[in-house]
C-alpha cells in the first residue's frame, strides 16, 4: 500500500478540490503514480477541474454495486488518475453508503499515492475517509470563521488514528485581517506546511477545464502547490515559517467554545 492522504477542512469553500486536481497533477509530474478520489459523493465537482465530466462509470455506480471500483479509475491531464463520483442525482439515489469503506480501502491497496477530496462538514463520508487516509491535509483559508472547523476536524481525524500532516493555508492575501502562520499554527497546534496565495489564474483554469499546475505553472499558487507536493515526497525541505507576532485573545476564546473548561 502507498500513501494515501485525505485533503479535509470543516468550513466548505476553502479549495479542497482545487488543491486536490492541482497537488495530484504535481505529484505525477514529479514520477508519483497518483490517483485522485473524489469522495464529495452529493456535491461532486472534482470532474470540472479535471476536465472528466460525463464519464460512464464513476464511484456513484461502484457504491451502488454496479461497477467495480477498476472501472472508475480514468487518465486524467498531466498524467494523474482520478475517480470522479458522479454529478448525476439519479446516480446519487443508488448509493449504498456502507460499501464507501471497503471502496476506498481496495483503491489505497492499488496506488502509489491517493488523494481524497472530502466533502465539507463531518458527516459519514468525511469520517469514512478520515479514517482510511494515512495521512491528513488540513485546509484552511487564513480566517477566523475557517479554525473552528478545521480544529474540530482535526479533533475527530486524530480520534480516528490518522496522523495530520499539517495545515495548507490556502487564499492568503496581503490583507490585515488574515490570520498570520504563526496565529494559525497557535490556534491549530499544527504546523503550516504550505501558504497558497489568492491567485486569479486559479479561476481562469477551472473556465478552461486545464488544473493551472498544468495551465501556468509559473502563477504564484501553482508554485507553493508544486513545492507542497515536492515537499510531501520527500524532495524539498518544509517551507520555513516566517516569524509573527503571538495570537490574539480570540484564539482562546475559540479553544473556550470547542473544548470543555
Ligand atoms: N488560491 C486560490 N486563489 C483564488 N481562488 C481560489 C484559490 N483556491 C480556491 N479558489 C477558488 O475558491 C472556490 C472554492 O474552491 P474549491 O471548490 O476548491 O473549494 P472546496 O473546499 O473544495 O469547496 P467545497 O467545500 O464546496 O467542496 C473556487 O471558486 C476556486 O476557484
Ligand atoms: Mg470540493
Amino acid at each position: 500500500m502507498g500513501l494515501s492522504i485525505t485533503i479535509a477542512s470543516g468550513k466548505g469553500g476553502t479549495g479542497k478540490t482545487t488543491i486536490s486536481a492541482n497537488l495530484g497533477v504535481a505529484l505525477a509530474q514529479l514520477g508519483k503514480d497518483t490517483t485522485i478520489l473524489d469522495a464529495d459523493i452529493g456535491m461532486a465537482n472534482l470532474e470540472l477541474h479535471l476536465g472528466l465530466e460525463g464519464m460512464k462509470t464513476t464511484l456513484h455506480n461502484v457504491l451502488a454495486g454496479e461497477a467495480d471500483i477498476k472501472d472508475a479509475i480514468y487518465d486524467g491531464p498531466g498524467g494523474v488518475r482520478a475517480v470522479p463520483a458522479g454529478m448525476r442525482l439519479d446516480g446519487l439515489r443508488k448509493v449504498e453508503y456502507d460499501r464507501l469503506k471497503g471502496v476506498l480501502h481496495e483503491l489505497a491497496e492499488m496506488c502509489e499515492v491517493l488523494l481524497i477530496d472530502v466533502p465539507s462538514g463531518i458527516g459519514r463520508t468525511v469520517i469514512v475517509a478520515l479514517s482510511t487516509g494515512e495521512e491528513i491535509l488540513l485546509i484552511a483559508t487564513p480566517e477566523i470563521s475557517a479554525m473552528s472547523d478545521v480544529l474540530k476536524t482535526k479533533i475527530v481525524a486524530k480520534k480516528l488514528g490518522a496522523t495530520i500532516r499539517g495545515v495548507v493555508l490556502n487564499r492568503t492575501s496581503f490583507d490585515s485581517s488574515d490570520l498570520t502562520v504563526k496565529e494559525v499554527e497557535k490556534i491549530l497546534e499544527t504546523k503550516v506546511v504550505a501558504v497558497i496565495p489568492e491567485d486569479a489564474e486559479i479561476k481562469r483554469s477551472l473556465a478552461s477545464e486545464q488544473p493551472a499546475v498544468l495551465r501556468s505553472p509559473n502563477a504564484p499558487a501553482v508554485v507553493a502547490i508544486k513545492r507542497l507536493a515536492a515537499n510531501l515526497v520527500g524532495e524539498e525541505e518544509e517551507q520555513p515559517t516566517p516569524l509573527e507576532p503571538p495570537g490574539k485573545g480570540f484564539i482562546e476564546r475559540l479553544k473556550g467554545g470547542i473544548f470543555k473548561r
